[in-house]
């Protein structure tokens, strides 16, 4: 396979919040493993902007610092820092606006990041408008959380279109930025042999993952006023949803592609308690609790969720989505499992089908796709079934090909072409909390607790009985 970049057109990205943690850990290395594949037009510039009395130098230092990759020639560090500035801005002031609206040049294309708090989105909005540095060209980036519920949802929304226009505004989840969730689209529409089987006459359910072996310790403050639901749920893993259940768009632009995910969204089913399963990790050895990592001893917010949803259209009535995520969990692991019904006859006597088939989307680690698949299990015996695997790792597919790059890396590369495909539209995200908000106001009306789960576990109980209640597994999560 031939490694492909193609170049983007000369732009000055101002990058606010430019010393802050998601800079420092995703944004500034990902802009230099662009850089050194040669995406960037040599006119390019990157200015950072925060509230910090740095110079130049001091800046250029941070930077230098945050890509540390050990493998890069220092020459094309130094050369990457060329195309990086500093301006010190007080974001909801007036200091340092007057330079930026200097520092921006005319017939470049204009982007704004705003890796910031959203607290911040509406009045850095409004200065770039006030202060005539947004153009009808440019573009402004804005990070998750977009918003704590439905309503903050919209302020932020208006905020934003009060001075930018839709097509303007990019809202990241970074989940569609993966190699893998795009190509779970490739899988789905550019292949004709699984569309025929992708409805509820032949899928009996479909089970999405997302665990992480992490806990909370070091943001447990943000997150304890957040939780599983509103962290992953609501965005994340209502994207793979989407991406999973949705009709074939018409074309891959980025309206057609929103629209269709949108509809998956406006027919999911309200989840009753019944189905959802929350719970909370408790202390295990060296490693402390949910508890101590938020730094609040009563803490009812669930650090794990499991939920059954039901997305009514006729596509997919008949079919559960389940749904699960969590902090500390026995292995990082992300996948789209999708089980196929089993044969309506069996005519092996004595045979039972091992596992049927399911074909798994490996998002992370070790990206790729199994499909399982029931064989006579060899040599004599008789007609014995046993189970075996295609196995697609896509590293291995695609020697020779470019590395898969980081989701940020494509996403901002994407803010600069302009192409919003990867990016959730406005009134997506607020049909996702519409969702979402009425299964959080139960817990807090019925003042239910998480259940405690072991640290490196697969979750709690409830999980398990979720499944059971259903006459269904959960593939495992790590070994
Ligand atoms: C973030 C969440 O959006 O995604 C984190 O806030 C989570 O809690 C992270 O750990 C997971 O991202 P990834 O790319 O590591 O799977």
């Amino acid at each position: 396979m031939v490694s492909r970049v193609i170049p983007v057109k000369a732009f000055d990205l101002v990058l606010f919040g430019a010393t802050g943690d998601l800079a420092q850990r995703k944004i500034w290395p990902g802009l230099f493993h662009r850089f050194v594949a040669g995406q960037f037009d040599e006119h390019s510039r990157i200015l950072g902007v925060s509230r910090s009395d740095l110079d130049q130098a001091a800046f250029r230092k941070k930077v230098a610092k945050s890509i540390e990759d050990p493998k890069a020639d220092k020459d094309l560090i130094e050369k990457f820092l060329e195309h990086v500035d500093y301006i010190s801005i007080d974001a909801t002031g007036e200091r340092g606006w007057d330079a930026l609206a200097q520092a921006v040049r005319p017939d470049t294309v204009r982007a704004f990041y705003l890796s910031v708090a959203p607290r911040f989105f509406g009045p850095i909005a409004r200065r770039l408008e006030k202060f005539g540095i947004a153009t009808p060209d440019s573009r402004i980036v804005v990070e998750k959380p977009f918003g704590h519920d439905l309503e903050s949802a919209k302020t932020l929304n208006e905020e934003l279109r009060a001075c930018f226009q839709e097509h303007q505004i990019y809202r990241i989840d970074h989940y569609l930025g993966k190699e893998t969730v795009q190509n779970l689209m490739a899988l789905r529409f550019a292949n004709s042999l699984f569309e025929p089987l992708w409805n509820s006459s032949q899928i009996d359910h479909v089970q999405i993952t997302v665990a992480e072996s992490l806990s909370v310790e070091g943001r447990g403050e943000y997150y304890d006023q957040s939780g599983a639901m509103r962290d992953m749920v609501q965005n994340h893993l209502m994207q793979l949803l989407c991406l999973t259940a949705m009709e074939p768009p018409s074309k891959f632009t980025p309206n057609a592609v929103r629209n269709e995910k949108l509809k998956v969204i406006e027919a999911l089913e309200p989840v009753p308690p019944s189905d959802i399963a929350r719970g909370q990790y408790r202390a295990f050895g060296e490693q402390g609790s949910y508890r101590d990592h938020s730094g609040n001893p009563d803490s009812t917010t669930e650090s794990f969720i499991a939920m059954k949803v039901e997305v009514a259209n006729w596509r997919w009535a008949g079919t559960p989505f389940y749904l699960r995520t969590g902090k500390c969990l026995r292995q990082r692991l992300s996948e789209i499992a999708v089980f196929f019904r089993n044969p309506p006859h069996m005519i092996f006597p004595g045979a039972e089908t091992p596992q049927g088939n399911v074909l798994v989307i490996r998002l992370q680690p070790d990206e790729g796709m199994t499909l399982h698949t029931t064989i006579k299990d060899p040599g004599p015996g008789g007609m014995r079934l046993t189970e075996a695997s295609l196995d697609m790792t896509f590293a291995d597919s695609l020697k020779g090909s470019e590395q898969p790059q980081d989701a940020y890396e494509r996403l901002i590369m994407d803010v600069i072409r302009g192409d919003q495909t990867l990016f959730m539209r406005g009134d997506e995200v607020e049909s996702a909390w519409a969702w979402a908000d009425p299964i959080i106001a139960g817990w807090t009306e019925r003042k239910t607790k998480p259940q405690q789960y072991d640290v490196g576990s697969a979750g709690p109980e409830d999980a398990l009985l979720l499944m059971h209640k259903d006459g269904r597994r959960w593939r495992s999560i790590g070994a």
